[in-house]
């Protein structure tokens, strides 16, 4: 069963000069209790991605083609007002920055209840209740007491724990979670990682999780898109992605983070050269600048992405080695 589908989506920033187009055929699905990563470098398309998914693509940037399906609406096509109803109720989001999502001036209590309140129609005592529960669930210690701070009086770590159960709270059927941990170190992020995709299980509510950190996702993913200057260049179980990465960017990627899964005095190898300006147009393939597989095909066509078994790939030289990359390298 397939909760969000998109298919083929572009997206545009329109200039003077004619539309510039940002991000390409971006293909995923993500299914109810299922976490999908996307991940890739900023500056990727993952951000303008979610936007559109939640409608709320800014001034002057288009869909220009491709579909949104979530639970049996067609997004792009829905009037704005429905939009906006689905928006906090059945679609949440939580943000890299919980201070700059949080309102510093209302309680704990309060951000927590109003949802609730005013989308499930609960009474206050009831929406009290439910959110006593919710911080409990999400690992807070004396939820009576957290329900009266403020933002401030909360760690990083805590806040962030504060916002899953915000996006909790209106019993979403989809999360999208834009880098929502990139503020904290490491271990809280880990721990932060697992509470959502966990409490996302527990709940059956589907699960985007975008971060460039492709280190950590393994364990907390079911599937994975890896995005490359607007494209997704591959795809495959989390599992299958670690075993086998097939496109040279995903395994740069996996040979130039810390992993969990590997020693920690592995040495790291960063993939030479930058991303690619957004604002250039590149021919090719995007990635062809920066791989030590390029050749002249690859600096003249856009690989399509194309399977592999269940494993998709848009590469023209993937590796079809089958080894995870540590062993490739060494
Ligand atoms: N309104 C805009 N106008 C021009 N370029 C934009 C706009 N919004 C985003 N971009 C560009 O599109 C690219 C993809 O953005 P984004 O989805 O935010 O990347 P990320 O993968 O880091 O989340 C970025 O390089 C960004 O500069
Ligand atoms: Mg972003």
């Amino acid at each position: 069963m397939t909760l969000l589908r998109v298919e083929k989506l572009a997206i545009d920033v329109l200039r003077d000069e004619g539309a510039h187009r940002l991000v390409h055929d971006a293909d995923f699905t993500v299914a109810p209790g299922e976490t999908l990563a996307i991940v890739g470098e900023s500056g990727s398309g993952k951000s303008l991605s979610a936007l559109a998914i939640m409608g709320l693509l800014g001034e002057g940037l288009q869909v220009a083609t491709g579909a949104i399906h979530f639970d049996g609406h067609d997004l792009l096509g829905l009037d704005p007002r429905r939009m906006n109803e689905l928006r906090g109720s059945d679609i949440a989001m939580i943000f890299q920055e919980p201070m700059t999502s949080l309102n510093p001036v209302r309680s704990i209590g309060h951000q927590l209840t109003e949802g609730m309140r005013l989308k499930l129609g609960l009474s206050r005592k009831d929406a009290q209740a439910r959110a006593v529960e919710l911080l409990t669930e999400v690992g807070i210690s004396e939820p009576e007491h957290r329900l009266r701070q403020y933002p401030h009086q909360l760690s990083g770590g805590m806040r962030q724990r504060v916002m899953i159960a915000i996006a909790l709270a209106c019993k979403p059927k989809l999360i999208l979670a834009d880098e929502p941990t990139t503020a904290l170190d490491v271990t809280i992020q880990a721990q932060i990682l697992a509470l959502t995709s966990r409490l996302c299980r527990d709940h059956g509510v589907g699960l985007v999780l975008i971060t460039h950190n492709l280190g950590i996702v393994a364990r907390y993913a079911r599937n994975v898109a890896v995005m490359y200057g607007g494209r997704v260049v591959e795809r495959a179980s989390a599992r299958d992605l670690y075993a086998r990465p097939m496109h040279p960017y995903t395994r740069g990627l996996l040979s130039s983070v810390p992993r969990l899964d590997l020693p920690r005095d592995m040495p790291l190898t960063p993939i030479p050269g930058a991303p690619p300006d957004p604002m250039q147009v590149v021919p090719g393939c995007r990635f062809h600048p920066r791989c030590a597989m390029a050749d002249g095909t690859c600096a003249e066509r856009v690989p399509a992405l194309e399977a592999h078994d269940a494993h998709e790939v848009a590469c023209w030289h993937p590796d079809r080695s089958g080894s995870p990359i540590r062993k490739a390298v060494a």
